[in-house]
């Protein structure tokens, strides 16, 4: 297949030193090389999260086996969680949340707006164990604020779990500052590497107080994952087989996130993005949300009068071999989807797309 420029809200395009890593011939999963790279690969996640205390994985598996592993770690059949959702992955998230048998609770508000905190706070009137939320919500292009969230849920006793699938390394998420519990992410976002790893954080509150003779499952079980650390460390850290290409290739991307410095990258995805943006609305593009919460990862944007979204993602693709996305669920046919993430975010790129969209409409 003829490659075309990938400007979808993730996978983003592998720069050329993580390709290089991936395409390398397949080599153990253990040893020496394996133990360094994981040590590494651990070091650069707790700089990424900015969390030097919590527990961080590495998890083999998409965005939702993070999501997974923190639900079967830590939460319990018959747990009351509120989730506080304005889009698809906030649906997603209490649909995940319901197969484990937990009362998800939901908190909504419109798609395109941002969390309705004073209904938080009342639904956190009922004891509640956990308030799930997606810090980027990726269908609609909003960035929810977590400050007020964290705060609302601590208040009450509840545990705060993040989505932070379409924000690592491309949205300032202090975990530890912020005070979050578990969040997760996915490899082949912001940190621009292959699609296939999930990385969690658990804060060690949350690790100390649970037991882990509770937990039931073992490959998506975190305890799982911290005892072959612990007990296998010297040779074979990770419980299963991981694609060495794979787990390479994310190593690499994590140095590339590194050597870039993350205040660089961040400083990078909110200049692109407002390049993006200042282009789409100049062409008669308008945000699906309010500027203060417009994401710097995603634009959601709905053409001008008469200019059909899915026509317009088709002659991208069709004429000029650039790949964008549609709306998802309500927003379908409605509104367009263009990543800003790690390897997308150059202004290059987005006036090349611009000029691309221009004559296209
Ligand atoms: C906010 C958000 N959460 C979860 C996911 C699911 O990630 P994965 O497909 O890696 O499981 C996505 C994917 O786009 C996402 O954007």
């Amino acid at each position: 297949m003829e490659p075309g420029l990938l400007l979808i809200p993730g996978p983003v395009p592998l720069p050329p030193r993580v390709l290089e890593e991936f395409a390398k011939p397949a080599m153990p999963h253990y040893g020496d090389a394996w133990v360094k790279a994981h040590r590494e690969t651990r070091e650069m996640l707790h700089d990424l999260w900015s969390a030097p205390d919590a527990h961080v994985f590495p998890i083999a598996g998409p965005g939702h086996a993070g999501l997974e592993a923190i639900a079967y770690t830590f939460l319990r059949p018959g747990d009351r969680v509120v989730v506080v959702s304005n889009g698809f992955f906030g649906e997603r998230t209490r649909e995940v949340l319901l197969s484990h048998r937990v009362k998800a609770d939901v908190v909504s508000s419109d798609w395109g707006s941002g969390p309705d905190i004073p209904a938080l706070r009342e639904a956190l009137k009922t004891p509640t164990r956990a308030v799930a939320v997606v810090h980027n919500e990726t269908s609609t292009g909003i960035t929810n604020p977590l400050e007020p969230i964290v705060e609302a849920a601590h208040a009450a006793d509840a545990a705060v779990i993040v989505d932070a699938v379409s924000s690592l390394g491309g949205i300032p998420l202090p975990f530890a500052k912020l005070g979050i519990d578990a969040a997760f992410s996915a490899s082949q976002k912001c940190i621009s590497a292959p699609a296939g790893i999930a990385p969690v954080a658990v804060a060690r509150s949350l690790w100390e107080a649970t037991d882990p003779e509770t937990v039931e499952g073992w490959y998506l079980n975190l305890y799982t994952w911290d005892r072959y650390e612990r007990e296998w460390g010297e040779w074979h850290p990770t419980p299963t087989t991981i694609s060495s290409n794979l787990f390479y290739a994310f190593h690499r991307a994590l140095l590339l996130v590194k050597e870039e410095g993350l205040e660089a990258r961040i400083a990078r995805h909110v200049k692109v993005a407002a390049r993006l943006r200042d282009g789409l609305m100049g062409l008669g593009f308008s945000p699906l949300g309010p500027t203060n919460l417009l994401s710097n990862t995603v634009a959601c944007f709905a053409p001008p009068a008469g200019v059909d979204p899915n026509r317009l993602v088709r002659r991208l693709r069709d004429e000029h071999n650039i790949y964008i996305s549609g709306g998802l669920g309500p927003l379908r046919g409605k509104t367009i989807r263009i990543g800003t993430m790690g390897t997308q975010a150059d202004p290059e790129i987005m006036d090349w797309l611009l000029k691309a969209i221009r004559a296209s409409v």
